[in-house]
């Protein structure tokens, strides 16, 4: 019995060294390490050894199948382990990239639109997303029937008490919280987001970014109103472009106007974009209406201001060219990584 172990032994050892394959290995297992190996076929045998030999043949029974066992591990582990670690070894595969964030297009309009209006002196201020009736239009001289106020144009939120909660429709309810809160003369622009209850399309979301522009002082005059924005439109579009102011009406403003600039598509000739008008509106304007200086604790009599007020998704779809306002939502890196 000690013989046949022996030989066993020397057997396994002959061959244990040249397993180099995964193949190998297992067909070595099958053959030396399953119940059905040669190793427990020795096992098996022990009934036939005398009892005083049993202790010295058992040990040596054990020692061969614990050495092989580990053996076949070792052999095992280096093989799993070569293979996790091949891809790391190859030095020659080019290297990932990994792709730099950009500033989303509007973000980037609305920083440049304020550092614009910065440098001509004007302070930044924010306002809450969540207004109340009378800050979004009762202080803005809208008429208690404005269709503004139709929950077809405007979300209102369920609240108890008189001046129901809202998302605000635009960002002009910050002028009288500006207002109740600065002593003139005040020169604030306010950037923001803004909700409109809206059929969503390539031309109108329901959520969007607007910037209101407030400046009160004594004997502020229309003249003022245009050359800041006059100003302010040629560092956006170019000195080049051509601009026009429209007369237009807004509840908190009067007198009212609109501001177009050329078609920079068909340069004025009309096109598609411009309707076919060669003009483009770019922001509502106008002089501070003396019943919203005067919500915001301001003297119509003693103070004049204008405002104005443009949405950001607008300029941007006319700066980048990207004609279909959902894309700025749809965050589609290979849409606004291009900006
Ligand atoms: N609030 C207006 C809107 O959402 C934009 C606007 C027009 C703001 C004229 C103003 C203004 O401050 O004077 O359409």
């Amino acid at each position: 019995m000690l013989q046949d172990i022996k030989s066993l032994q020397e057997e396994i050892g002959s061959i244990i060294d040249k397993l180099d394959s995964q193949e190998k290995l297992d067909a070595f297992r099958l053959e030396y390490l399953v119940k059905k190996g040669k190793i427990q076929a020795l096992f098996d045998r022990m009934k036939e050894v005398p009892k005083e030999d049993k202790p010295l043949v058992g040990k040596e029974l054990n020692v061969l199948r614990k050495g092989t066992e580990a053996k076949y591990k070792e052999i095992e582990e280096s093989f799993t382990k070569t293979k996790k670690s091949s891809p790391t070894l190859d030095l020659t595969l080019p290297g990932r990239r990994s792709t730099k964030g950009t500033v989303h297009p509007v973000l980037q309009t609305m920083n440049e639109m304020v550092k614009i209006f910065q440098d001509l002196g004007f302070a930044v201020a924010e306002g809450p997303e969540i207004e109340t009736e009378f800050y979004n239009f009762d202080a803005l001289n809208f008429p208690p029937n404005h269709p503004a106020r139709d929950l077809q144009d405007t979300f209102f939120i369920d609240s108890d008490g008189d001046d129901r909660l809202l998302l605000r429709t635009h960002t002009s309810p910050v002028q009288i919280r500006v207002m109740q809160n600065l002593e003139p003369p005040i020169r604030c622009i306010m950037p923001g987001r803004v909700y409109r209850n809206e059929s969503i399309n390539a031309r109108s979301l329901a959520e969007f970014h607007q910037i209101e522009g407030l400046y009160i002082d004594k004997n502020v005059s229309l003249a003022d109103l245009k050359s800041t924005l006059i100003t302010f439109a040629r560092k956006i579009y170019g000195e080049d472009s051509k601009f026009r102011f429209r007369p237009h009406f807004f509840p908190f403003t009067e007198p009212s106007a609109e501001l177009d600039i050329s078609c920079f598509l068909c340069k004025g000739e009309g096109c598609r974009v411009c309707k076919y008008t060669g003009w483009l509106e770019i922001l509502g304007c106008g002089m501070v209406h003396p019943n919203v200086l005067r919500a915001g604790g301001i003297d119509p009599e003693v103070y004049s201001g204008y405002a104005f007020g443009c949405g950001i998704e607008r300029i941007t779809m006319l700066r980048t060219g990207i004609n279909d306002i959902r894309f700025f939502y749809d965050n589609d890196v290979r849409v606004l990584g291009q900006f």
